[in-house]
């Protein structure tokens, strides 16, 4: 569900006709609905109630200091990965005991500060991690909370990219490490290692994967219980899966009816770090039509936004679905295209999309979640506004930049 519908022949976002805000504000614009936001966030926390986990939102999915003002308000935390995450969480209010920090490679320098500001724990991705972690602790006089990431060793189905609970994959302890760690935990003494961390993937429509990968944590769990080893919380990561295409995804009650009674059974407080199941339908990405271009092989609708903009389809060959902010019945066979210089530079390809001409607007669907986040600004483009929408108001949360922003940093 989501506050992105036609009214007559235009495309609304909540109250607003989103073809005003591209002309007023210019494209390309990207577009938040409050109401998707927050509906979304309920919705979990409804579904989850009878635990009460925290919900720390995952700051990486969209990290606008409004989007993350508005989640902060309604009572959640935030998982954060890096010290800019962490400014940005404090920077909106964010209590530091609600504040998750996960990563493969923190620095000692983000150690630290995150150490001195005080946040719930670290989600740690290695020996040497927890190592560094407890000398900088000792170092500056503290005891510190830290959950182990565990990998699980899962199988999940979504795109190689986005897949973190394999073995192979980069993140997380393995089991055995993890118990010989457990086991040998008070030799870290300036860390308090309270809780296990699980993040398997992102994109994950199906319940079967998490299933399988609480059902083996909290194996474990048991088996730290069975040594005496007590823990305080279990961080289930995010990794919820949402509608771009045809997927059928798992709803909130529905996952929440899967694993609770498996949550139930550990005793531990949860923690969960949803992103893209709270912001990516909640957000569009308005661009025009700048030229349509006839090849011999092909049709190409060539728009203002590009790769730069919205990376999904170039990097994990992501679909997102494609309206006209003005409704016609009439579709066509083509390409939708940015001005970029690479040919990844897409958003669809032989595609039936509406049939447009130049001028008009195209809305990228789907778009609130790792958007604007991951945008750049290759070729020196400059990053597109972003345009809160709530009922019948929109403000701009965040600027276009200008030439100035571009070379900001540089020596002239
Ligand atoms: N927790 C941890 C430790 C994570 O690494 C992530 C996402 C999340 C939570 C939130 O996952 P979500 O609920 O949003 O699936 N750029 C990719 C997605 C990368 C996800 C990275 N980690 C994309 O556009 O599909």
């Amino acid at each position: 569900m989501h506050e992105f519908k036609y009214r007559g022949n235009d495309l609304y976002c909540e109250n607003v006709k989103i073809a005003k805000l591209a002309s007023r504000f210019g494209t390309p614009l990207y577009v938040y609905s409050y109401e998707t936001l927050i509906d979304h966030y309920l919705k979990l926390k409804s579904a989850f109630r009878k635990i009460n986990p925290l919900i720390c939102y995952s700051v990486k999915a969209n990290s606008n200091l409004s989007i993350l003002r508005a989640l902060v308000k309604k009572g959640a935390g935030l998982d954060i990965v890096s010290g800019g995450e962490l400014y940005r969480a404090l920077k909106v209010g964010c209590p530091s005991q609600k504040i998750v920090y996960a990563s493969v490679g923190k620095t000692d320098n983000e150690i630290a500060i995150a150490i001195s500001e005080g946040i719930l724990f670290f989600n740690v991705e290695s020996l040497a991690e927890l190592e560094n972690i407890n000398r900088i602790s000792r170092k500056l006089g503290k005891i510190t909370r830290a959950a182990i990431r565990i990998n699980p060793d899962v199988e999940t189905k979504t795109h190689k990219y986005i897949t973190t609970g394999k073995i192979t994959n980069k993140f997380g302890i393995d089991l055995d490490s993890a118990y010989k760690i457990l086991v040998l935990r008070s030799k870290f003494t300036n860390l308090n290692i309270c809780g296990l961390h699980i993040h398997i993937g992102s994109q994950i429509t199906e319940s079967a994967p998490f299933v399988a990968a609480i059902k083996k944590v909290s194996g474990f769990i048991q088996r730290l219980k069975s040594k005496g080893i007590e823990l305080e919380y279990l961080n289930i990561g995010g990794g919820m899966g949402i509608i771009y295409d045809r997927e059928t995804p798992q709803t909130a009650r529905i996952y929440a009816d899967k694993i609770i009674p498996l949550l139930e059974k550990t005793g531990l407080k949860i923690i969960m770090e949803p992103g893209r199941f709270i912001v990516g339908n909640a957000g569009i990405l308005a661009v025009k039509v700048l030229y349509i271009k006839h090849t011999p092989k092909k049709k190409f609708i060539i728009v203002d936004g590009g790769m730069n903009d919205l990376i999904r389809p170039a990097l994990y060959s992501a679909y997102h679905n494609i309206l006209a902010l003005r409704k016609t019945s009439k579709t066509e066979r083509a390409d939708v295209v940015g001005p970029i210089c690479e040919s990844a530079d897409f958003f669809a390809k032989e595609r039936k999309v509406p049939k447009v001409k130049v001028g008009d607007y195209l809305a990228v669907m789907s778009a609130g979640a790792y958007g604007f986040s991951m945008s750049s600004n290759y070729n020196s483009r400059l990053r597109p506004a972003e345009v809160m929408v709530t009922k019948n108001k929109a403000s701009v949360i965040r600027k276009r930049e200008s030439l100035s922003d571009l070379i900001h940093n540089e020596k002239d």
